[in-house]
């Protein structure tokens, strides 16, 4: 019986074997290539293992000696990137804390079970790659049998899946690590839209902090996606090509940094609550060109709002503020920005000065590069804001006036230095009328011409005197041409000497 197995099975063991041969890098010789370090620190020890950009075709088959494995208090930080893997094979076994990194592997292909022998994988870096949602199905992510048919979940904290092939993942992709998945990037992936099993896969992830979609051209979210994800606080969707804030943003109950920046918006509006945002980039929106007023009544403890390079906003109308007590910085540069207040809606003018509807905790206001028309009413904006007192007033040079025509070029600080409200030139609402400067007056114009004339006309007549000046003396032989007679002076000297 025993023989007869052996007959069996061997052959087939050696034919498995030759047909697909598990070629790994020699774990005695990986410290002659790559950097080993063993620090032993008095707070926190770890083994380093850094095989980036070494030339290695295959996983290490184990870990060096030095290495201390048996420990789950160590951690041990190995690095494979740079290295033309294809395929990543499992990780050598471990029980100590594990961070794990193949950035530009040219990865396609994971093995099921990467993490087997790995129960205390925490962060794993597998972004440049060029991975599909098909090949990270669940079996990557599964932990070591726990009971039949169970597996112990794994404590996997970070995963990086930036820029790789992924249009769609599983619904069960995350299972065995959504106890655990706090960060999650699948930033530069051709994702699309976030639907089916994507929004299933992700739909599990309720304990994630950090979400990075970003440059993943997305036109839409499912409105279930974020649904249970109570403890997200930031989430990344800048470059994707989104019309409006996608709804399912609004399930967001604790979120603190919201990324917008370079999504096709028009307008930008907050239509239900976003209680804890703090935090929120809208710059470089091409189209962007009106920012809604009122829909910040929904995000009332933003401290921090960047809306730089938007060159189609004309108008930003800071009454915002009134719905933003805690708004401490507000960056408006690089836009088309012409006014601060919508002319439709109201006069600053109507205001008293420190109204509560411009009362604000304004540190910063930042307006350089903008078309900015300096009126009266910019003025008063700007003094409702306290913009005199803020840093940005003294430091920051490109904060300029571009029109009216006599203030081009001054900076806005000056403008709390003159009377633009009570000039009349100010309050005609045309625009293309203004003062013209004193030396384009009609009185001066004519003043200038007339003493043109006289210095002209002077400068004939003295010319024509002397003409005829010249003529007349030429004519009696007086002329300054004339030969002049020279006595000879020897003659008149011999005349005296040689006096015969
Ligand atoms: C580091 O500490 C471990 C015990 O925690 C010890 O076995 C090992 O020899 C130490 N290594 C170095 C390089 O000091
Ligand atoms: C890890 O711990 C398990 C038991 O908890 C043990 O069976 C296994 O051999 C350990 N592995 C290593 C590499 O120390
Ligand atoms: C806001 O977004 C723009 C455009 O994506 C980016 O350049 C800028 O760095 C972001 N600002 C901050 C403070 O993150
Ligand atoms: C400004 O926004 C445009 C798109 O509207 C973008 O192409 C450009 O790179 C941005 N510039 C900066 C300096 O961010
Ligand atoms: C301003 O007034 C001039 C003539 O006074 C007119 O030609 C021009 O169209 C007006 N511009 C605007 C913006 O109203």
């Amino acid at each position: 019986m025993k023989t007869l197995r052996s007959v069996l099975v061997w052959p087939l063991l050696a034919l498995v074997g030759t047909c697909a041969p598990e070629l790994f890098e020699d774990a005695a010789t990986v410290c002659d290539k790559c950097v080993c370090v063993v620090a032993n620190r008095t707070l926190f020890s770890y083994d380093l293992l850094d095989c980036s950009r070494r030339n290695l075709a295959h996983m290490i088959s184990g870990w060096p000696d030095r290495f201390e494995t048996a420990n789950p208090d160590r951690e041990i930080v190995l690095s494979l990137s740079g290295n033309r893997l294809q395929t990543l094979q499992q990780l050598p076994a471990t029980n100590t804390t594990l961070v794990f990194s193949c950035r530009h592997c040219e990865l396609a292909e994971v093995s099921a079970g990467l993490f087997l022998d790995t129960p205390n994988i925490l962060r794993v870096d597998l972004s440049w790659n060029s991975l599909t949602g098909e090949a990270l199905h669940a079996g990557v992510f599964r932990g070591p049998h726990q009971e039949p048919g169970n597996f112990r979940p794994l404590p996997l904290d970070l995963l990086d899946l930036e820029a790789n092939a992924i249009a769609a993942l599983a619904d069960d992709t995350f299972q065995h690590v959504a106890g655990s998945l706090r960060h999650l990037s699948l930033a530069r992936n051709p994702l699309g839209q976030i639907a089916d099993g994507t929004a299933r896969a992700l739909e599990q992830l309720v304990h994630l902090r950090f979400l990075n979609l970003a440059y993943a051209s997305l036109t839409a979210i499912d409105e279930q996606t974020f649904q249970g994800m109570d403890a997200l606080r930031e989430l990344y969707l800048e470059g994707n090509q989104l019309t409006a804030i996608p709804a399912a943003v609004f399930h967001l109950t604790s979120l603190h940094f919201l990324e917008l920046s370079e999504n096709p918006i028009e307008v930008l509006e907050f239509p239900r609550r976003l209680a804890q945002l703090q935090y929120l980039n809208v710059s470089s929106m091409p189209v962007l060109r009106a920012v809604e007023i009122d829909t910040f009544t929904n995000v009332e403890s933003l401290k921090m709002m960047i809306c730089r390079n938007n060159s189609a906003l004309e108008v930003f109308d800071l009454l915002i503020l009134q719905h933003l007590p805690s708004l401490h910085e507000l960056d408006l540069s690089q836009s088309g920005l012409k006014h601060l207040h919508d002319a439709a809606k109201s006069k600053p003018s109507e205001e008293p000065v420190g109204s509560k509807r411009y009362s604000n905790s304004l540190d910063l206001l930042m307006l350089s590069e903008n078309p900015l028309h300096c009126d009266c009413e910019l003025q008063q904006v700007l003094e409702h804001v306290g913009f005199e007192f803020m840093p940005s007033y003294v430091e920051e040079d490109e904060t300029r006036c571009e029109t009216p025509y006599v203030l081009t070029s001054m900076h806005v600080g000056d403008l709390f230095h003159i009377e633009v409200c009570t000039r009349p030139f100010f309050d005609v609402p045309n625009n293309s009328v203004y003062e013209k400067p004193a030396f384009l007056r009609p009185g001066a114009i004519f003043l200038s011409l007339l003493s043109v004339a006289i210095v002209v006309g002077l400068g004939i007549i003295i010319g024509l005197v002397i003409v005829c000046l010249k003529r007349r003396l030429k004519a009696h032989g007086l002329g300054f041409t004339s030969p002049v007679r020279y006595t000879s002076v020897r003659d008149s000297m011999m005349s005296t000497v040689y006096q015969p």
